[in-house]
């Protein structure tokens, strides 16, 4: 059995509680041994919730119990989110995480201290939600060259985008429902802004390319300028206004940018609506890809997580070390990741 501590029990955090418990047969099959949730670490108490009893408030009880083989993060944030990640792959507990703001302003050095004690810094979730696309740009598109990476990284701006154009929806008000569901930040001026798609396409970038994505050098512009006028002018000319995040590469070096496009019916990323994300890839030897699914909300984001602690689990029964490298994963050098 594999005993785990879970950082957070907001919206992913419970997420990864429900779908271990829910999927538990399975999940023992799969990773070939029982995982146990031991801790929850949140500042609230859950008074009636079962849960309760796995409740605690001070860190240093995750840190300091060696039973903890595996710490899930699903604070969100920089701080205290590095602090605690740093302390437990220091102490030689492997982490799963769900939090862009970490991999993208602390990725590579996290990755340096998993690769140096020989355990997992994981991070599937960090971007597309429940769509897995990390794990396939770094372990599966191997022998290409990714020349183009475009998506619709952020599920709350097109889940707005798209009820603002086919229900005529009020800003705020869509705001506020896809606050409801649990796909916005918890300050929203990062999905409406932005920042978050910039986050993420900075994070898949540094993947493909294996050099150093400079955060603020990646021009991104939001949604929050976006009128009803606008979308209606584009729905008379038979377009989708949609909020991409883009990265091609010339062979020199990879142009990002993030802003709203206007796409005719005939752009494979035209008919993503709702919360739906979705990637587009081109590799100059698989020609094009597409990878499209829930790309925000509770169980998605849950079970990208919970993929990548079944991994874990999987492969410490064997001893195999999957980290992927640092060299790739370089992300020292971001300024802006606080947003
Ligand atoms: N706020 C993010 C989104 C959550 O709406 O896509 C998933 O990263």
């Amino acid at each position: 059995m594999i005993k785990i501590a879970v950082l957070g029990y907001g919206t992913i955090g419970s997420g990864v509680v429900e779908v271990l418990e829910t999927n538990r047969e399975h999940i023992t099959q799969t990773a070939g041994q029982e995982i146990e949730v031991k801790y929850v670490l949140d500042l609230r108490d859950f008074p009636g919730d079962p849960i309760q009893e796995k409740i605690v408030h001070d860190y240093e009880i995750i840190k300091n119990d060696p039973e903890i083989q595996i710490v899930v993060e699903a604070m969100g944030g920089v701080e205290p989110a590095y602090t605690f990640v740093k302390g437990a792959l220091l102490e030689g507990k492997h982490v799963a995480t769900s939090n862009k703001a970490l991999v993208a302003k602390h990725g590579a050095e996290l990755l340096e201290i998993a690769k140096e004690r020989e355990i997992n810094f994981l991070f599937e979730a960090s971007v597309g939600g429940g769509i897995p696309i990390i794990r396939p740009l770094v372990t599966s598109l191997t022998a290409d060259i990714v020349e183009e990476i475009t998506g619709i990284l952020n599920g709350t701006t097109n889940y707005m985008l798209t009820k603002m154009s086919t229900e005529g929806s009020d800003y705020n008000e869509v705001l506020k429902d896809a606050q409801a569901k649990g796909y916005a930040e918890a300050d929203p001026t990062a999905d409406v802004e932005g920042y978050d798609a910039c986050r993420k396409i900075a994070i898949l970038t540094s993947l493909v390319c294996g050099k150093t994505v400079d955060f603020e050098e990646i021009h991104t512009e939001g949604i929050s300028k976006i009128t009803p006028e606008d979308i209606a002018y584009a729905k008379a000319m038979g377009r989708s206004i949609k909020l991409l995040a883009t990265s091609r590469g010339d062979g020199n070096g990879y142009y990002a940018m993030v802003a709203p496009f206007m796409l005719g019916e005939d752009h494979p990323l035209n008919n993503v609506n709702g919360v739906f994300n979705a990637i587009f890839v081109h590799g100059n030897m698989l020609g094009d890809a597409m990878f499209y699914g829930s790309g925000a909300g509770k169980l998605p984001t849950a079970s990208a997580v919970a993929a990548d602690i079944v991994d874990i689990a999987k492969h410490l029964k064997r001893n195999i070390m999957i980290t992927y490298s640092a060299e790739k994963m370089n992300l020292l050098d971001y300024k802006q990741a606080e947003y």
